[in-house]
């Protein structure tokens, strides 16, 4: 029925994790500064599986659910290093500040910290992130030399902190909208792209051929394609690196993903589903420029249809009309306000509507996320996995998949392959629910 794989050799989390975070802005300075507020014991890491979630091991009698972290070797809290790359110059305090995300008494007890965590250069191209300036940015010939810089600065960073390893998550603003080409089907032609300067490379992918070159697990949390193109996939299998994207599952797409599947399963028709957010803080500036918007739409919309199936489910959603709007509303700063309107229907047709109202905090959420992926992905890299993580699906709004499969979006199937492949690592039994054993 299950089977016993014998696990993975996992190298020990030994030594110190350098987390190197694309982007200081919101969500970085949110997460940052919450793993210092629980390693100096004035917060609980809520929200992060890692930290907080048991893991069942076994038949529901045997009485056996560590915590994630006591059953898979990961990198402890404190031997986490951050860094990070900006082209505003702020420290994390400052920029924590600013993004006004943490009430002054949590960020106060903790600032000497935040103030020591100072961004390094960009590698910033306005072009890519239309709303935004940026004072403290690399210069370089080209798109390549640009790059190379990456890779000092993640050398140098490893040694000046004294790092074992390394992770790289992208929590940069999103860019505008691009489509792969053909400068992105192999190394050598996107390097040669990075060379010519070609628009189609835009700064992300910059950050990411460098952290793949350099052999370090790469999360993109922005729509942006980054590392989701085959020219990377081919980078990271070579180069036996792990990665995974695209774009945080937070806010309104978080909700989504748990309601949508509780609706399919009890067949249940959509006739529509309306989202519109307002939000005021940088992200919703940026995304404000209908370019950016175009990327993060894409990613938003995509999650009704693989979820619901209206081909094979014509009757119930072939007609469906989904929609989303995001617009930017400064009053809010990052305190932002998803609304649903949902019109499902039941037996013989007949409409009812569901509304939700959801006053969110999207750094909130998305702090144990990038949290969770850096301890995995560094997992990922000492258990020997390289190239798509699909199994952490369940932070994405758009996960990537190995070319030719369809993303799973449904929150729960995405639990549960993330909790089977962590007990696929360290040789336990796959839980499948089935039951019937116990009455044997
Ligand atoms: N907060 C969420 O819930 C959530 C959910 C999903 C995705 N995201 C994505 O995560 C990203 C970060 O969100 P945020 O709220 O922290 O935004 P933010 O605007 O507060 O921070 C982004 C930071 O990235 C910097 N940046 C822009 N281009 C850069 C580059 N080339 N190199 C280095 N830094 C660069 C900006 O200067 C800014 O400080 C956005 O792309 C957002 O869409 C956020």
């Amino acid at each position: 029925m299950s089977e016993h794989t014998g696990g993975r050799d996992i190298a020990p989390a030994e030594g110190r994790l350098g987390v190197l975070l694309v982007g200081l802005g919101a969500v970085s300075t949110t997460v940052i500064a919450g793993v210092e507020a629980v390693r100096r014991g004035l917060s609980k890491p809520i929200g992060s599986i890692t930290q907080m979630n048991t893991i069942r091991l076994g038949k529901r009698t045997d009485s056996r659910t560590p915590l994630v972290k006591d059953f898979v070797p990961l990198a402890d809290l404190d031997d986490i290093v951050f860094g990070a790359w900006d082209p505003i110059p702020d420290d994390a305090y400052e920029s924590a500040r600013h993004c006004g995300v943490l009430r002054p008494e949590d960020l106060e007890p903790i600032a000497d910290f935040m103030k020591s965590i100072k961004p390094m250069t960009a590698a910033f191209d306005k072009a890519y992130v239309k709303k935004l300036d940026g004072t403290n940015v690399k210069t370089g010939a080209n798109k390549m030399e640009l790059a190379e810089q990456l890779r000092e600065d993640i050398r140098r960073f490893k040694e000046e902190n004294g790092c074992d390893r390394l992770v790289i998550v992208w929590a940069a603003s999103t860019e505008i909208f691009l489509t792969p080409g053909p400068v992105h089907d192999t190394v050598e032609s996107l390097e040669q792209a990075m060379r010519d300067n070609h628009e189609a490379i835009a700064p992300s992918m910059l950050y990411a051929w460098a952290a793949l070159q350099e052999g370090v697990p790469f999360a993109n949390g922005a729509p942006n394609l980054t590392v989701d193109l085959p020219a990377m996939l081919e980078l990271a299998k070579r180069n036996g690196v792990p990665i995974c994207g695209k774009d945080f599952k937070t806010g309104q797409t978080l909700i989504k993903t748990i309601l949508a599947p509780g609706l399919k399963a009890r067949m249940l028709g959509l006739a529509g589903w309306f989202s519109t957010n307002i939000l005021g803080n940088r992200d919703g500036e940026v995304l404000d420029d209908p370019e950016s918007f175009k990327t993060k739409e894409e990613s938003k919309l995509g999650v009704l249809e693989h979820i619901l199936q209206p081909d094979m489910y014509p009757d119930l959603y072939g007609d469906m009309y989904h929609k989303v709007r995001i617009n930017y509303y400064p009053p809010r700063g990052d305190n932002k306000e998803g609304w649903d309107n949902i019109d499902i229907f039941g037996w013989m047709g007949y409409p009812m509507q569901i509304k939700i109202d959801f006053l969110c905090r999207d750094s909130i959420l998305a702090a144990p996320i990038v949290l969770d992926l850096a301890l995995f992905l560094d997992l990922s890299r000492r258990a020997g996995l390289h190239g798509v993580q699909e199994w952490l699906s369940f932070y994405f709004k758009s996960p990537q998949t190995t070319p030719g499969l369809y993303p799973e979006h449904d929150v729960f199937i995405q639990h549960w392959k993330l909790k089977n492949t962590l007990r696929w690592l360290m040789g336990e039994e796959q839980i499948t629910h089935l039951g019937v054993d116990y009455e044997e």
